[in-house]
């Protein structure tokens, strides 16, 4: 099942610099690589592409990611934010933040997982895949892929986390235009805040969706496992995990493999 989505309508709503236009597509290899594709041929920044339906959806670390026909939210944002290429591990930081405020607009308490998969009740209801494209030191663009399960998917099958779906946690699906615009406007909301104000709010926003922090954790970087207590993101964004030993290791690029019981999302 799809409902239709007025792009028109969605674009009205927008903040900027996630401003539009809005274009919406029955199918589509990979929404992130039409971004990239028509940010190489010079896209304005906040151009967003989705799709009822991916081919050659990605997920993080080159998984795919699947949903059936209009079952999901699939669609990227096109972003050129005015840093080197070396500043920008904030970005997925504040793209997960600012999905997860959309979110809680429409009443859905969400809660995260470095670097930015949105959990509801200790399932994953969707994730965010940033991709960046750099010149020397200058960032050229960056894209912000966004995946909302919806409704229940058979595709949907459980990786580190269970799956869950708005449908579920809401109790009745929710139409996909209003899920998009909430989510695109704090999309938007955020990346302006980032922009204009540096990475402190965006921390510290995140701190309070943290749901690793204070946790153990196991987390796998490159070939090796490290194991200890999640102690929040450092400055650059980086997860902080203290160790048996004492020591502090900052992760920029790894997945989190495991943690001990979830606490419940917080409110609102
Ligand atoms: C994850 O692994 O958690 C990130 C999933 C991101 C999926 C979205 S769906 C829209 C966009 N296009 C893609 O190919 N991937 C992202």
């Amino acid at each position: 099942m799809s409902d239709r989505i007025d792009t028109d309508r969605v674009q009205a709503a927008l903040v900027a610099p996630v401003g539009g236009p809005v274009v919406w597509a029955s199918a589509v290899g990979s929404t992130n690589d039409l971004i990239a594709m028509r940010a190489r041929e010079g896209a304005s920044e906040g151009l967003v592409i989705g799709a009822d339906v991916q081919t050659r959806g990605r997920g993080r670390r080159g998984r795919a990611w699947e949903a059936t026909a209009g079952d999901a939210l699939l669609f990227s944002v096109l972003l050129r934010p005015s840093r080197v290429a070396g500043d920008v591990g904030l970005l997925p930081i504040a793209a997960a933040v600012g999905v997860a405020e959309g979110l809680a607009e429409l009443g859905v308490a969400v809660g995260l997982v470095w670097p930015n998969d949105l959990i509801v009740d200790g399932k994953k209801l969707g994730g965010i895949l940033c991709e960046l494209s750099s010149t020397g030191q200058a960032l050229a663009w960056a894209v912000v892929g966004v995946g909302i399960n919806v409704r229940a998917s058979p595709l949907l099958v459980a990786g580190r986390w269970e799956p869950t779906n708005l449908a579920d946690v809401l109790g009745t699906p929710p139409a996909r235009e209003v899920v998009l615009t909430a989510v695109l406007r704090g999309l938007g909301t955020w990346c302006a805040r980032w922009y204009e104000t540096g990475d402190a709010p965006v921390l510290r926003a995140f701190a309070g969706r943290d749901l690793l922090a204070g946790r153990n954790v196991q987390v796998t970087v490159g070939e090796s496992t490290l194991r200890g207590v999640a102690i929040g993101l450092d400055a650059a964004g980086a997860l902080q995990v203290r160790t048996a030993s004492g020591a502090v290791v900052a992760v920029s690029s790894g997945e989190v493999t495991g943690v001990d019981a979830i606490p419940p999302a917080p409110s609102g």
